[in-house]
């Protein structure tokens, strides 16, 4: 039987659904949420992903911004707006798309950010607190597959959990908040020795290196949950990481390229500037 479909849009639409009545209490009670995001230079894919992010913030409710800097820009303005948006108190969430430019320090922008209004989860504040399990911004991606599986009803606890890259931004939380579902977890990575041995054990398996089509058949345990985090751009269209077809007559579950992890990442930037917003009320 081939895998069931699990699709991001109609999680997404669901959770939206959600934040947007809560955006409408928290705008009763004179509290708007808002979320800065600034975009340096011209890269299309950075544009395209900040426009979605905007469309998103106005199609709930919230106050916008969206700061568009030359590529070249200094370093030393961009700490400057930074310190501003963290003083302003319309601006709840404040996000920087990456990547940057190489003259500007990612680590410095990132650590630059007030962590109360890192709704990217990336401030070392919040990765820590994280990995802790004290309050944190969890980083959208990986929330976002949570999200997925949990509103999908499969358990998480006990499973066997592979997850296929190392990102600081996808694959290390990804396999912090998985370990906190209790599941158990393996990180594979571009060294790993003998790949397919280890992920034909996943019950779960979470693709998220970005090499197109790179998970075939051959590599997945029969009925296995395969979660595609991979955006790679082949001859003009958008693939996985997955080799779509022929993995989904042996999984159980399996998330589409377009229309699967991708819009749960936005959806869970605009989950973490409600709550952002809603600790302003406190
Ligand atoms: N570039 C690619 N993904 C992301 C993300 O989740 N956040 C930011 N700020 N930049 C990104």
């Amino acid at each position: 039987m081939p895998a069931q479909v699990i699709s991001g849009k109609e999680v997404a639409a669901q959770i939206r659904r959600e934040l947007k009545s809560e955006v409408e209490q928290l705008t009763g009670k004179g509290i708007q949420p808002g979320l800065a995001v600034i975009l340096v230079g011209d890269d299309p894919a950075s544009h395209s992903y900040v426009k979605g992010k905007e469309k998103a913030s106005i199609e709930l409710g919230f106050y916008s911004e969206i700061h568009r800097l030359e590529a070249s820009v200094s370093e030393e303005n961009v700490l400057a707006l930074i310190s501003k948006l963290n003083g302003d108190p319309k601006i709840h969430g404040i996000l920087v798309q990456l990547p940057l430019p190489g003259h500007i320090s990612e680590k410095k922008v990132i650590q630059a950010i007030n962590p109360d209004k890192d709704v990217d989860g990336f401030h070392p504040e919040n990765v820590g607190n994280m990995y802790i399990g004290l309050p944190a911004f969890l980083p959208c991606t990986p929330h976002g597959v949570i999200q997925m599986l949990k509103r999908s009803d499969v358990d998480i606890k006990g499973k066997h959990a592979v997850v296929l890259g190392r990102s600081n931004i996808v694959g290390k939380p990804m396999a912090q908040l998985l370990l906190a579902e209790d599941a158990t977890v393996t990180i594979c990575h571009s060294r790993t020795i003998d790949l397919p041995a280890i992920t034909r054990q996943a019950d779960i398996l979470i693709a998220a290196v970005g090499k197109a089509g790179m998970v075939t058949a051959d590599m997945v345990k029969p009925g296995a949950v395969v979660i595609d985090v991979g955006v790679n751009r082949v001859e003009g269209k958008l693939v996985g990481d997955c080799q779509f077809d022929e993995v989904s007559r042996v999984a159980s579950l399996i998330t589409p390229v377009p229309g699967g992890v991708g819009p749960m990442t936005i959806t869970m930037l605009m989950y973490n500037t409600v709550e952002s917003a809603k600790r302003s009320l406190n």
